[in-house]
């Protein structure tokens, strides 16, 4: 890629004398640009075009002027695949398809992208587009795009998928002198992607943070590993358009229920260390943010206010982002006392009531700053009359000065009398904000990213010695059968073949053959029908628990089946599982299912019947997956609280947890034929879990 952002030699097909076309645009660009390489216009129609040598195509251009690093292509749709294989027959390796009339307008222009893509394929040609607005390096610099303007150098890299949100952004972004470093519309993203651009951009080392805006991601897998490496180095911050839910997929369990494909886009981003933001207006400003401020060491904020309103509603988002509030050392506090009036408040939040002007903000600021219990400041501001909130912004800059290390954002409330303090804070890079809410969340983000910077090293998913033999077997069984969704007691047989603990569980296929079982495994047992197309089977008599004689074993087992004939007339049953009763222990849920784009996603949470309404459940992408996951993936949920144990109870077995979910991750990679799982209930005690009601569902298979 080193020569697509900084090329010796860049050639326009299509370039034009008439102004306001798009390849006259493009051309006026590359010129205007300051860019220090050839620039080749191509046109059979001209020989000279804006006081540059044309020429007629590819080919003549590169046996006059030697190898050409770049071809940006501006001609209509029809005459595209021409000049790609042209410029493949001649060796260039990157192209840029401006044209629009591809995969976007239907089948022929999506038949056209595929041969363009081809072309691209067999030649190892680097394609941006089609139906693009080009791309912009401010350093090298090169604009090779029809945007209007051309930002001012910068540190931040903006990768958007929507070409016309690229040029308003643009716009904005001078508007407001705030560089750039790199520009690229990503357009049908047919060859290069969202993925190969973050790479770029970590590698460049003109570029300080990451933006994308993107509606989908092409290849799950490989923008997880790029964004996770690219995260490492500088933050990667995405706005992800397209969150409804309307093509969340028909799921048959619990787990693809509950994972929609927001919530998958969610699990990828935090687990890849992508910081998601949800208004494009934050993409921008947190950019400014992680440019300014430095990262803070923890997650303890202390806000210092002149008005208490904003002092609760900024402790109040301190705790909803989940960050903490600072707990001032007696120092701090006893050296402060003196120093401000009676009426104010010395604890965190600092309020250095309504009358105070900067010399009191000077005193709370200096003193805080220097705390080791304070990981950042949020400094707020009404304007009162005798606030000072040029003066104010001021002795915050000093403070920056003097305690460099630890991040400060404001929020100066008002409108004109506050106006002079807050530019001067954002013109001297304090993040300043209007509202309390947005500044503690700048730090929230700040922190997060730290967080996830902290991370050491990548525990992967470990290899698993089984039987993959009788799991394939049973699979197979299950297939050749027709049926989809396998029995409790083969859910429970692969299970224990991982290394599961789940309670005995055998289908009887007869009263007499259930007795026998019941005797073998001991009682109490539960009976439940073995009928995988019955949904609710509880609904419907078809689960009997704690069993004790065999007596009942042989009443229950007809109880049943009748109860099937009764309420689904003519529904065939396999005959009924008897399963050894455990003894009970906290519900808990652990699930599978696979996302077309990123694969086998795991779920865990709060079980039994309540799941759905309750949706207390976390997931990850088993692709890439680090094993510190599993702990954050239970530790995000209530159900961690009541796991912990409330009220003196006993914690129930969380190692254990993590173990199974290790281990179903493990079963849905090692075995693609497995399309969900759901274990609900998981039992959990205080010594070990139980996987009690198992349901396993195959895909490419006939429907049972
Ligand atoms: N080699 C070199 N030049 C060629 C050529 C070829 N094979 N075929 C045509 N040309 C020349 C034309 O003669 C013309 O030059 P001229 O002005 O000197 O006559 C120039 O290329 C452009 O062709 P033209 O037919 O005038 O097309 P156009 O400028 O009206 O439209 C596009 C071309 C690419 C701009 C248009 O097809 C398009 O896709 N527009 C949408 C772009 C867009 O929105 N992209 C996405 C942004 S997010």
């Amino acid at each position: 890629m080193e020569r697509f952002f900084n090329p010796k030699s860049v050639a326009v097909v299509g370039a034009s004398s008439t102004r306001g076309k798009v390849g006259n645009s493009v051309l006026v660009n590359l010129i205007e640009c300051g860019f220090k390489g050839k620039i080749i216009p191509i046109n059979p129609k001209a020989d000279q075009i804006e006081g540059l040598t044309a020429y007629p195509n590819v080919t003549a251009a590169v046996q006059d002027v030697g190898s050409i690093d770049l071809v940006i292509v501006t001609v209509p749709a029809r005459a595209v695949l021409a000049v790609a294989q042209e410029c493949a027959r001649q060796k260039i390796k990157n192209l840029i398809v401006i044209t629009a009339g591809f995969k976007e307008v239907g089948k022929a222009g999506a038949e056209l992208e595929r041969q363009l893509v081809e072309i691209a394929r067999t030649s190892g040609m680097n394609l941006l587009g089609p139906n693009c607005l080009g791309m912009m390096d401010t350093h090298t610099p090169i604009n090779a795009s029809f945007a209007q303007d051309f930002p001012e150098p910068g540190e931040i890299a903006f990768i958007s998928q929507s070409g016309a949100l690229g040029t308003a952004v643009l716009d904005w972004a001078i508007s407001q002198k705030i560089g750039l470093s790199k520009f690229v519309s990503l357009g049908n993203k047919a060859g290069l992607n969202e993925a190969d651009f973050i790479e770029a951009a970590a590698q460049d080392p003109n570029t300080k943070v990451i933006l994308c805006y993107i509606e989908n991601v092409v290849d799950g897998p490989r923008f997880m590993e790029v964004a996770r490496k690219a995260s490492a180095r500088k933050p990667v911050i995405i706005f992800k358009a397209g969150t409804s839910e309307a093509g969340a997929r028909a799921a048959s369990s619990h787990t693809g229920a509950l994972a929609g494909n927001d919530r998958t886009y969610e699990t990828v981003f935090k687990q890849s260390g992508v910081l998601r933001v949800r208004r494009m207006e934050d993409l921008f400003s947190l950019a400014l943010v992680f440019l300014s401020q430095p990262l803070p060491r923890g997650n303890r904020v202390t806000i210092v206010t002149n008005a208490g309103g904003p002092g609760i509603i900024a402790a109040d988002a301190v705790e909803s982002l989940g960050l903490e509030m600072s707990r001032f050392t007696k120092e701090t506090i006893e050296s402060m006392r003196p120093l401000l009036p009676a009426e104010s408040n010395l604890l965190n939040p600092v309020d250095v009531i309504g009358d105070a002007k900067a010399d009191r903000y000077k005193i709370a600021l200096e003193h805080v700053a220097e705390d080791p219990n304070v990981d950042g400041i949020v400094v707020l501001l009404t304007p009162q009359a005798v606030t000072e909130p040029k003066e104010t912004a001021e002795t915050i800059l000093e403070v920056h000065k003097k305690a460099p290390d630890k991040p400060i954002v404001a929020a100066f409330m008002g409108g004109k009398s506050v106006a002079e303090g807050a530019s001067l804070l954002r013109s001297a890079g304090i993040p300043c904000y209007s509202f309390a809410e947005p500044a503690v969340e700048a730090f929230s983000y700040l922190s997060t990213y730290a967080r996830l910077r902290e991370r050491q090293g990548h525990k992967p998913l470990p290899e698993l010695e089984v039987e993959r033999d009788r799991i394939n077997e049973i699979i197979s069984e299950a297939a050749a059968d027709r049926r989809h969704i396998l029995f409790g007691s083969e859910g429970a047989e692969i299970l224990t073949l991982m290394g599961v603990n789940s309670a005995p569980t055998k289908l009887a296929k007869s009263a007499e053959e259930a007795v026998e079982i019941a005797k073998e495994i001991g009682f109490p047992v539960v009976m439940k029908l073995a009928a995988p197309k019955v949904l609710h089977k509880t609904d419907l008599g078809g689960v009997k628990l704690n069993i004790k004689t065999e007596s009942e074993v042989f009443q229950a087992f007809h109880e049943i089946i009748e109860n099937l004939h009764y309420h689904l007339p003519g529904t065939q049953a396999y005959g009924v599982e008897v399963q050894k009763m455990d003894r009970p222990g906290r519900e808990c849920i652990i699930g599978m299912t696979r996302d077309l784009q990123f694969g086998p996603l795991l779920m865990f949470g709060l079980g039994g019947i309540y799941v759905n309404l309750l949706k207390d459940v976390s997931f990850r992408v088993v692709h890439g997956l680090d094993l510190a996951d599993l702990h954050e993936m239970v530790q995000e949920t209530k159900a961690y609280k009541l796991l912990k144990g409330i009220r003196g109870e006993k914690p129930g077995d969380i190692n254990a947890i993590v173990d199974t979910l290790a281990k179903v991750a493990i079963l849905s990679r090692d075995f693609p034929q497995i399309n969900e799982i759901d274990i609900n209930p998981l039992f959990v005690w205080e010594d070990g879990v139980s996987a009690v009601d198992i349901k396993i569902t195959l895909r490419e298979v006939g429907k049972a």
